[in-house]
């Protein structure tokens, strides 16, 4: 690939932007009178910290659009991972297999459990954990003992499953459901930025056993920050509201605590701008997936180079759009995230893959090639709903 194709890659990218003012972010968040006039009424309330009916209103309104019973509100999606892998049973010294090709919040999780991440790979079409590379490491390192999945190489219990909706897309859930059966693994989606996405009808939050969303400043919606768990079954929904709330039994005066638990409630005052962002899902979704029609038919016929679509039997709420360069252009990658960054788009590659971090660099991992080669391809591009529209909206 040619300088010259470079070229035209940034100049259809910048045509699809339309001429705005510079930088454009990655996401920034939208808020208009909906938002202000549901923050006026909670903060008019008096209840802006954690005893308010918006947290109720929100969980019922997230259960609803997630199709799960349970929604559990509380103050980011990695607190909601961490609930959920301890509300699942995950105890110090097991393992969870997790995608090298995450944010580091998902290891993160586990780790907070004192237990130890381990490194699956992912592959197209959804960067999601590929189920015949996972299905093949586990045949061959893996044992049944009774109930338990057992690591044959470090004698752990694998407990758990995190599978991650990348970018917005399902992963292919339905064959790690299947997976987590034959192994008796407790399967977690972390549906952080997957909210409004679905797989075979079913809407990204509500597969595995618990799920958690994130309402980070960058998500489709946002109060700053914020997050939920999201779960059909009532205890584990219990035991998580339960842990998040310094596990202090309810008295109207007394404080008694029944274990060492954590402050992971959301403030009524995020509950209500949450409220106010999720009544404007559908549009939002709406607005971009416009934007990903746009850069798709903008990269259209380019050699080299094409745009990551929703996979089959998926519908995505698109919240990063991404190129993707073809195999042999990796040395590609920085030209072009620096041409983009001059020209004020701001763009930047996956996440480094996690067992490169130093803290994860001796977890236990199966091959990771297609990690490796996805993020050595891939560009994340400015997905704002507010670029749907292009130059004539400018
Ligand atoms: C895949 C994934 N998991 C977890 C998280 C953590 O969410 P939060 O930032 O709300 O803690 C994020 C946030 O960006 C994410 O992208």
């Amino acid at each position: 690939m040619s300088n010259a194709l470079l070229e035209t890659i940034v100049s259809r990218i910048e045509q699809t932007l339309g001429d705005r003012e510079r930088p454009l972010a990655l996401h920034e968040p939208e808020f208009g009178e909906h938002e202000q006039e549901r923050l006026s009424a909670c903060l008019a309330s008096g209840y802006v910290s954690t005893a308010s009916e918006e947290t109720t209103r929100l969980e019922i309104a997230l259960a609803r659009t997630a199709g799960v019973a349970h929604a559990v509100a509380v103050s980011s999606g990695t607190a909601a991972l961490h609930l959920a892998l301890l509300a699942a049973g995950v105890q110090a010294g097991d393992e969870v297999i997790v995608p090298a090709l995450t944010f580091v919040a998902t290891a993160n999780a586990v780790s907070y459990c004192g237990a130890v991440p381990h490194f699956a790979d992912s592959s197209l079409p959804d960067l999601g954990l590929s189920p015949e590379r996972l299905e093949a490491h586990l045949q061959r390192e893996s044992e049944q003992i009774g109930r338990v999945c057992r690591n044959r190489r470090t004698g752990r219990t694998i407990r758990a499953l995190i599978a991650v909706d990348a970018l917005g897309h399902p992963a292919d859930l339905p064959a790690l459901t299947a997976i987590c059966r034959r192994y008796r693994l407790t399967l977690i989606e972390d549906a952080a930025a997957a909210l409004g996405s679905m797989r075979d009808g079913v809407p990204c939050g509500a597969w595995g056993s618990a799920a958690a969303f994130s309402f980070n400043g960058n998500k489709i919606i946002t109060a700053g920050g914020g997050g939920a768990l999201l779960t059909d079954n009532g205890e584990l929904a219990s035991t998580a509201r339960m842990l998040a709330a310094t596990a202090k039994v309810p008295h109207p005066w007394r404080y008694e605590h029944t274990s060492i638990a954590y402050n992971y409630r959301m403030p009524g005052i995020n509950a209500a701008l949450s409220l106010a962002q999720l009544e404007r899902l559908p549009e939002l979704l709406r607005r971009k997936r416009r934007l990903a029609q746009r850069y798709q038919q903008a990269l259209a016929g380019l050699d080299g180079v094409s745009v990551l679509t929703e996979p089959r039997r998926t519908r995505s709420n698109y919240w990063l759009n991404a190129l993707l360069l073809e195999p042999g252009c990796e040395l590609l990658l920085e030209p072009l995230l620096a041409m983009l960054h001059r020209q004020g788009v701001q763009s930047r590659p996956l996440w480094t893959p996690l067992h490169r971090l130093p803290m994860y660099s001796d977890c236990p991992r199966m091959e990771l090639h297609g990690t490796l080669s996805l993020c050595a391809r891939t560009v994340c591009l400015p997905s704002s709903p507010r670029l749907e529209g292009g130059a004539d909206d400018a």
